[in-house]
C-alpha cells in the first residue's frame, strides 16, 4: 500500500499530540510542518524529526505529493486555512470548534462536499473504548428510554488573573471560551451517545477576570506558569470562564451541564452522567477506563475495560487487553486511523465526525450565545 503523506499546520499543543499519533498508525508520513514562523516550525520539525518546514501554509498545499493536512491554529484560522486546503484537493482534518461561527463552518461543509474530499473535526473523547461501549449500551436499549443527562467539563488552568491564553481573546478563539472550547465536547459526546439532537437550551455565563494580565510575548496553552509580574499587560476580558446550560434532547429528555477554566483541582474533569428509564451510566475522562453503571434493583457495578467484554463495535475502539490503559492520546490515534482509511480509499466507510457534525455544533454554539444574550431559553 502507498504510504500517506500529511502536514501538521500548527505546532503547539495539538502539534505535538497529533504528530504522534499519526505515526503511530504506520502508513502516514509526516511530510511537512507549517508555523506562525519560520524559526518555530523548524523548531517544532526539528524536534519530531521532520526536514521540511515553513512559515506560511500555502507552501505546502503547492505540493501534489500531500494528501492530507491537519489543521491545528487557534480558532480564528481554522476556516480561512481549510478552504485553502480543500481548494488545493488535500482532505482536511480540523481541530474544534470547528470555526468561529456557523456561516463559517456551512462554507466549510460546503467545499469538502463540492470537492469529495475525507472531511474531519476532531472529537477525539468520542473514541475512548469504554465511552463507545455506552455506545452501544444505549443503542441496545440497556438504559432504557433515554431520560436526564448531567455532568461537567471543568478545569483550572486559566483560574488566575495570570493565566493567559489566545483562547481568552474573541479574535483568536471565537465568542465562547470556555463552552467552545470544552462544552463543545462535551455536546458533542452527549448527542453521539443517545442518539438525541439537542433541541432547545437556556445557558448562563459568567466572566471572573474581567481583566487578565497577558505576557508580554505569546505562550502556547498549559505553559505560561513561569513568568514575572513585569512580563504582563492589562487586557480586558469578554470571553466566559463559566458556563452553565439546561437542555432538552429530542422530545422528553431533559439535562444540564456545567463547563469551567476555574475550578481550582480539576485538571481536565470531563464527567458525564446518562439515566434511563432501567439504568444510568456515569464516566470521567480523567480515570476513562473506568464505568459506573447504575441499576435501581441489584448492585451497581464499576467495571474496567477490556476488549473482549466491550460491546460489539465497541471492541474496534480497544487496540490493548484489559488492564493497559488506553487513554487520550489514544482516543486521537482511534479518528486518525478511520480518516485515513477514508483517504487510503474513497469507499471506506465515513466513521469518524464530519465537518456537517462540526456545523451543528457551531450553530449549538451560536444558540448559547443567543440565550445567555436574551437571558432565555432558545429552540435549537
Ligand atoms: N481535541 C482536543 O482534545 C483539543 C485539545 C486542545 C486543543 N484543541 C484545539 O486545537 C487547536 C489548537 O489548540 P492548541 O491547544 O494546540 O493551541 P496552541 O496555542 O498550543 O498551539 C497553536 C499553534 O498554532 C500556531 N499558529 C498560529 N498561527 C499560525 C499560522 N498562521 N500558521 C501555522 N501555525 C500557526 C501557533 O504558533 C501554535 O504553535 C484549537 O482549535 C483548540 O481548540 C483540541
Amino acid at each position: 500500500m502507498r504510504k500517506l503523506k500529511t502536514a501538521m499546520i500548527g505546532t503547539g499543543f495539538m502539534g505535538k499530540v497529533h504528530a504522534e499519533g499519526v505515526r503511530r498508525l504506520g502508513n502516514v508520513e509526516i511530510a511537512a510542518i507549517a508555523g506562525s514562523s519560520d524559526a518555530r516550525a523548524k523548531a517544532f520539525a526539528d524536534s519530531i524529526g521532520v526536514d521540511r518546514f515553513t512559515g506560511d501554509y500555502r507552501r505546502i498545499l503547492d505540493d501534489g505529493s500531500i494528501d492530507a493536512v491537519h489543521v491545528l491554529t487557534p480558532n480564528a484560522l481554522h476556516c480561512p486555512i481549510s478552504m485553502a486546503a480543500m481548494e488545493a484537493g488535500k482532505a482536511v482534518l480540523c481541530e474544534k470548534p470547528l470555526t468561529l461561527d456557523e456561516a463559517e463552518a456551512r462554507q466549510m461543509t460546503e467545499m469538502a462536499e463540492k470537492k469529495k474530499l475525507p472531511n474531519c473535526v476532531q472529537h477525539n473523547l468520542r473514541y475512548y473504548p469504554v465511552v463507545q461501549h455506552i455506545r452501544q449500551m444505549i443503542a441496545g436499549g440497556d438504559l432504557g428510554e433515554i431520560l436526564i443527562v448531567q455532568g461537567t467539563y471543568s478545569q483550572d488552568w486559566l483560574l488566575y488573573d495570570t493565566d493567559y491564553n489566545w483562547r481568552v481573546e474573541k479574535s483568536a478563539n471565537g465568542a465562547l471560551r470556555a463552552i467552545g472550547d470544552i462544552g463543545s465536547h462535551w455536546m458533542d459526546m452527549i448527542q453521539h451517545l443517545t442518539g438525541l439532537n439537542i433541541t432547545a437550551l437556556c445557558a448562563e455565563l459568567a466572566t471572573f477576570h474581567t481583566t487578565r494580565r497577558k505576557p508580554k510575548h505569546s505562550v502556547e496553552t498549559f505553559t505560561g506558569k513561569t513568568l514575572r509580574p513585569e512580563d504582563y499587560d492589562a487586557i480586558p476580558i469578554d470571553t466566559e470562564d463559566f458556563g452553565a446550560v439546561l437542555l432538552r434532547l429530542g422530545t422528553r429528555a431533559r439535562g444540564c451541564y456545567t463547563v469551567s477554566q476555574m475550578s481550582a483541582g480539576n485538571k481536565n474533569r470531563f464527567h458525564f452522567e446518562i439515566y434511563g428509564s432501567r439504568s444510568g451510566v456515569m464516566w470521567n475522562q480523567e480515570r476513562p477506563d473506568e464505568l459506573w453503571i447504575g441499576h435501581r434493583n441489584s448492585a451497581n457495578q464499576v467495571i474496567v475495560k477490556d476488549p473482549s467484554l466491550l460491546k460489539g463495535a465497541a471492541q474496534g475502539f480497544a487496540d490493548l487487553p484489559g488492564g493497559h490503559s488506553e487513554g487520550y492520546d489514544d482516543s486521537h490515534k482511534q479518528i486518525f486511523k478511520r480518516f485515513y482509511a477514508k483517504v487510503a480509499d474513497a469507499s471506506a466507510p465515513v466513521d469518524y465526525p464530519t465537518f456537517a457534525e462540526g456545523m451543528w455544533g457551531m450553530h449549538l454554539l451560536g444558540k448559547v450565545v443567543e440565550s445567555s444574550r436574551k437571558r432565555a431559553w432558545v429552540d435549537c
